[in-house]
């Protein structure tokens, strides 16, 4: 329900169970350490939770909501899509199904790059109503926070107009975009990335088009010196940092990421003990993709041994169309009990403040008070049912709430 159309003050009761991280971002074993409370109630006020505990201790007010016993947990945070791009990636699929890898697909023109071509050619509109829906499919399955990336329009003005189509869907949607360094051109790579240092990252800060840059380290894309490059141009523009590392080979990015102070390493399939103690060791957050363990059969990401290491871990979809063709954050988290490792309580902690942290945020993901009253409502009375269905419709009501004093 919009801000503007909500009473000031609203108490939800009928809550059967309602689980929830402490705020902030929780790591090692305190990710396990949910706080459960049985016959719940929750105030709101100007879209800010004022007070959640026991039905019977709560306040006395007006405007009372039953939730007709149902399980509540707070909105989920999808920290990693790419959910602009134009055209497909069945015949990929295909040929992957027979056998050529994501990379070979990727070395010989096709992968990202026929993407990048699709992505290009599309005008604003056409982005917008294109990507309307996937947010939607995402909404739908929990997610009350989105992050975008840019990505696919390699040449600068079709990065532009990526971000762009991101901020023609906020308010709609919440989310938080990202300017994604992808992967090289072709020819000119060196010129490419000043481009990007130089032009591309001023223009994206000066027009507030993202808060982070996120560059795709790998063998096919981008070294660890041209990563850094960016990276610190991209802190001396405001932007803070994220990185797609460790998918295939790890060459170093995530070591740099956490040099750098960046807020989260995201993909680490590859990753191996070394760098599970360098997130461990630091604040950056270590987001697992499980969407593309399942669609690409990589190895799953070593989320279990990261927290028994004491990271802080996150879960997103990473929504895309040639690697993680998934639609809901709810059955990311899901997968990342089945595929990684994660306890349920692990999990719930790593789709809600663990990803609120891998985007600089910590004004979410936690149903406490002072948070933002972001929360869903489940199909059951159950708080697990959200970490145990696998299709259907776990959440049945996903409540977004403008705080009154946003911007
Ligand atoms: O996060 N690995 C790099 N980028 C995306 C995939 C993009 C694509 O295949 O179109 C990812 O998996
Ligand atoms: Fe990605």
């Amino acid at each position: 329900m919009p801000a503007d159309s909500m009473p000031a003050e609203t108490l939800y009761t009928g809550i059967s169970q309602l689980a929830t991280p402490r705020p902030g971002p929780q790591r090692g074993a305190e990710m396990g350490r949910l706080e459960i409370t049985e016959n719940a109630a929750l105030l709101v006020r100007g879209g800010v939770i004022e007070w959640v505990g026991p039905a019977a201790q709560a306040p006395a007010t007006a405007n009372v909501v039953d939730l007709g016993g149902r399980a509540v947990v707070p909105g989920l945070i999808d920290p990693h899509t790419h959910a602009v791009w134009a055209g497909n990636r069945l015949a990929d699929w295909e040929a992957k199904l027979q056998g050529a890898t994501y990379e070979e697909i990727l070395a010989r023109g096709g992968g990202i790059r026929s993407t990048m071509r699709a992505t290009a050619a599309a005008g604003l509109d056409e982005l917008v109503a294109l990507t309307h829906p996937r947010l939607a499919a995402l909404v739908a399955s929990g997610a009350a926070t989105t992050e975008v990336k840019s990505g696919y329009g390699l040449e600068f003005g079709a990065e532009l107009r990526m971000l762009q189509a991101v901020r023609e869907l906020q308010g709609e949607f919440e989310l938080c975009p990202t300017l994604l360094i992808h992967v090289p051109p072709e020819e000119g790579r060196a010129c490419y990335v000043q481009g990007v240092c130089q032009e591309l990252i001023p223009e994206v800060a000066r027009q507030g088009l993202a808060q982070a840059v996120d560059v795709f380290t790998e063998k096919e894309a981008f070294t660890v010196e041209e990563t850094r490059a960016i990276f610190l141009a991209g802190a001396a523009n405001g932007l803070q940092l994220k990185l797609h590392a460790d998918q295939f080979h790890a060459i170093g990015g995530t070591e740099l990421a956490c040099e750098l102070g960046a807020l989260s390493v995201d993909h680490l399939e590859a990753s191996g003990p070394a760098q599970i103690a360098a997130l461990a060791a630091s604040d950056t957050v270590a987001t697992v993709l499980p969407g593309v363990t399942l669609h690409l059969r990589l190895p799953a990401a070593p989320a279990r041994q990261l927290v028994d290491a004491g990271a802080c871990v996150a879960v997103g979809t990473d929504l895309n169309p040639g690697s993680s063709p998934l639609f809901s954050t709810q059955l990311a988290l899901a997968l990342a009990v089945r595929l990684n490792g994660l306890t349920p309580a692990e999990a719930l902690s790593a789709c809600t403040v663990n990803a609120a942290h891998a985007l600089g945020l910590n004004d979410r993901g936690s149903l406490s008070a002072g948070q933002r009253a972001d929360f869903c409502v489940l199909n059951g009375p159950d708080w697990r049912e959200v970490t145990y269905t696998l299709g259907g419709q776990a959440v049945a009501q996903v409540q977004r709430s403008t705080p009154l004093s946003h911007p």
